[in-house]
């Protein structure tokens, strides 16, 4: 069956179709190459022995998205990654979000009846929750006012998809990610961050690999066990995972309901500080780091129940964060090499 990733060559895209490639499934990509590079095809070759089809093509316009439909008119699912990601760059430029983020998922479920696909899988985020009175959250807790243009888009990006299923015959999975951090066993794939990261882990292996100077640690006066902000760190490979079981339970028709929502985290929180101690336990390198102000917009902690996915998807986060923090290490050691 063929499955169409859009955004397949950036960061979990590309985690996700080498997991659909090892389990059989033919991908086409489509990607504008935005925030990701070309070589990132060959890498997944080498690692599953087998080329993706690939499209170089910006979704915000609606002729080429439809041109990509009509040429693939056997597509069977689409799991839809695209989209611009940064919270911070969001608040500076919000339309480039809205216009990229929006107009992208709107002109793929516009071409979606040009082919028999079952549905859609969207990449969603624990943003939408914003700070949660209660944790771990689940999946029916009230969305409030999105803190980012960014988040604002995924709220808005869900409910399209949900309006859309009742006017169609489009069925959706909602996933929504927590921090997904780490990288490829093979160390062919991973993050690439362009500039200086916002993002922890990026910048903790960039300080420990000389790149940078110093990790800034936003706060410690928050109220946790160490004053460090909590969040649900989820390895990219486990990530990866879920969307294949998510796209079979769209294509052996077994949803429950015609738009599903999972939180996609392991259940476990960690602190900066804890996971500043297990990067510095795996890699055997002690880290420069300061405590400074905390970042405005940070919350200050979360982390998901995300037993509807261990039910529903028989999937389950299985990689810890010492595994988590040994694979981002290694891929910093690897692009070094490059
Ligand atoms: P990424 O930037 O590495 O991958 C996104 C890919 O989409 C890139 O390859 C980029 O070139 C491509 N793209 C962007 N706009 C496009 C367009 N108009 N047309 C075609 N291709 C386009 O990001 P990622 O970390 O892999 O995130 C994937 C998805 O998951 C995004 O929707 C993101 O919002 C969401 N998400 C990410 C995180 C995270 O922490 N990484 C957390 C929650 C949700
Ligand atoms: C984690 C913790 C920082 C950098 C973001 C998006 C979210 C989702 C995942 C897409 C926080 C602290 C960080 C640094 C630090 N993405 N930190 N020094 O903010 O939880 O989530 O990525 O959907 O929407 O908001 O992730 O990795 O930036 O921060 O102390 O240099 O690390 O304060 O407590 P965040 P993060």
């Amino acid at each position: 069956m063929k499955i169409l990733v859009t955004g397949g060559a950036g960061y979990i895209g590309s985690h996700t179709v080498v997991e659909l490639q090892n389990k059989g499934y033919d991908v086409i990509i489509a990607d504008d190459l935005s925030n990701s590079h070309y070589s990132v095809i060959d890498n997944i070759e080498k690692i599953t022995g087998k080329r993706p089809e690939f499209e170089q093509i910006d979704l915000k316009f609606s002729k080429e998205t439809k041109d990509l439909f009509k040429k693939y008119p056997d597509i069977a699912a689409v799991i839809h990654f695209a989209a611009s990601k940064s919270v911070g760059e969001s608040v500076k430029v919000p339309l480039k979000y809205y216009r990229n983020n929006i107009n992208s998922l709107v002109n793929v479920l516009d071409s979606m009846d040009l082919t028999k696909c079952f549905g859609i899988v969207f990449s969603s985020s624990c943003t939408v929750y914003g700070q949660p009175d209660h944790l771990p959250i689940t999946e029916s807790y009230p969305m409030q006012k999105a803190w980012s243009p960014y988040g604002h888009t995924k709220q808005i990006c869900e409910e399209i998809i949900e309006n859309e299923v009742k006017a169609s015959k489009i069925n959706g999975i909602l996933l929504r990610y927590f921090n997904p951090i780490g990288a490829h066993e093979s160390s062919l794939i991973g993050e690439l961050p362009l500039g200086i990261p916002d993002n922890l882990v990026p910048y903790i292996t960039q300080t420990a690999i000389g790149k940078r100077e110093i990790l800034r640690v936003f706060g410690n006066d928050y109220n946790t066990p160490d004053g460090t902000p909590i969040r649900d760190y989820i390895h990219v490979v486990d990530l990866a995972k879920a969307h294949v079981c998510a796209v079979e339970r769209l294509i052996q028709n077994q949803m429950k309901k015609r738009v599903e929502i999972f939180n996609l985290g392991t259940g476990k929180g960690y602190s900066v500080l804890e996971a500043i101690h297990a990067f510095e336990k795996v890699s055997g390198k002690k880290l420069n780091y300061k405590i400074v102000e905390r970042r405005e917009g940070d919350i200050e902690k979360i982390w998901a129940d995300a037993s509807f996915a261990n039910q529903e998807l028989g999937w389950k986060a299985e990689k810890t964060l010492d595994e988590m923090m040994d694979s981002a290490w290694k891929w910093e050691q690897h692009l070094i090499q490059q």
